[in-house]
């Protein structure tokens, strides 16, 4: 049987750890052929070797998403690699200190919005340039951005990730606008707590795991693999008429 993404050539940057790894995963087993990009190399590469050991494509690159240059290298050895940008996983992301906005640092405030707003804006910059140069694949190209619950409601724990995932949000829904017509549908993720490296530093200043746990309607936090399985069909022509949208990957937590 055909996979859900077959053929498609897929980037996904932070694909070395959580949420990025699964979702390389997901699309190779999906039968795309993966750049898993990431700022660590080794996490990166492990990934790359994970999908290679099980019988799929992918190939890793070093990528800073901060780095304008080092974001259109990304793009160039995709192409080079697999002639061609289908889908995009714009990822990466730093969670940044849990503090209150008064006790906020102004350089840590600052490398939150460089991580996660510029870097998910010179991404999907470089993306879509590369993919108005081709023709759309059925369903169209897709970009998929990773905004957070905290971009929907405030967050008083973490201010900064939160203005930073907000903008996700409205960035992703700018481009969807702009692009709808030409081939490239946008959109965003909005995950509630994932049992990730990332989340632990909230799990340390949590008042209680379990009322934490309880504030999902479902009773428990989710899997990387929950949101992975998301983006990919948000990937895949079956949502060939799903644009612009902060799809909730929560277990019911804004419910
Ligand atoms: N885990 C959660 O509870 C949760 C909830 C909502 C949203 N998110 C979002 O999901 C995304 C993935 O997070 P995760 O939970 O998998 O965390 P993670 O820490 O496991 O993975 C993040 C990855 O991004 C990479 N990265 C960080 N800075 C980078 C940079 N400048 N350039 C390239 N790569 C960089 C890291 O090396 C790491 O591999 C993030 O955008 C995060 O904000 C996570």
């Amino acid at each position: 049987m055909p996979g859900q993404v077959d053929g498609r050539v897929a980037l996904v940057t932070g694909g070395g750890s959580g949420i990025g790894r699964a979702t390389a995963i997901r699309f190779a087993a999906e039968g795309a052929r993966v750049v898993v990009a990431d700022i660590v190399l080794e996490a990166g590469e492990e990934t790359a070797q994970l999908i290679r050991n099980a019988g799929g494509e992918a190939q890793f690159t070093h990528v800073d998403v901060t780095d304008d240059v080092s974001v259109q290298s990304a793009i160039d050895l995709t192409v080079n690699e697999y002639g061609r940008l289908d889908c995009a996983h714009n990822n990466a992301g730093i969670l940044g200190p849990v503090a209150e906005m008064t006790e906020y640092r102004r350089e840590d405030y600052d490398r939150v919005i460089d991580v996660n707003v510029t870097g998910v804006w010179l991404c999907m910059q470089a993306e879509l340039r590369q993919m108005l140069t081709q023709d759309p694949p059925e369903g169209g190209h897709s970009i998929v951005n990773t905004a957070s619950i905290a971009g929907l409601v405030g967050s008083p724990t973490i201010p900064a990730y939160s203005v930073s995932k907000h903008a996700v949000v409205g960035m992703t829904n700018s481009a969807a606008r702009s692009y709808g017509t030409r081939g490239i549908r946008v959109n965003s993720v909005c995950p509630a707590i994932i049992e990730t490296p990332l989340a632990e530093p909230l799990f340390e200043h949590a008042e209680s795991e379990e009322r934490m746990r309880m504030r999902q309607a479902v009773g428990r936090f989710g899997q990387a693999d929950e949101v992975a399985s998301v983006v990919v069909w948000l990937s895949s022509a079956d949502a060939s008429f799903v644009t612009g949208t902060p799809m909730r990957v929560d277990g019911g937590a804004l419910a």
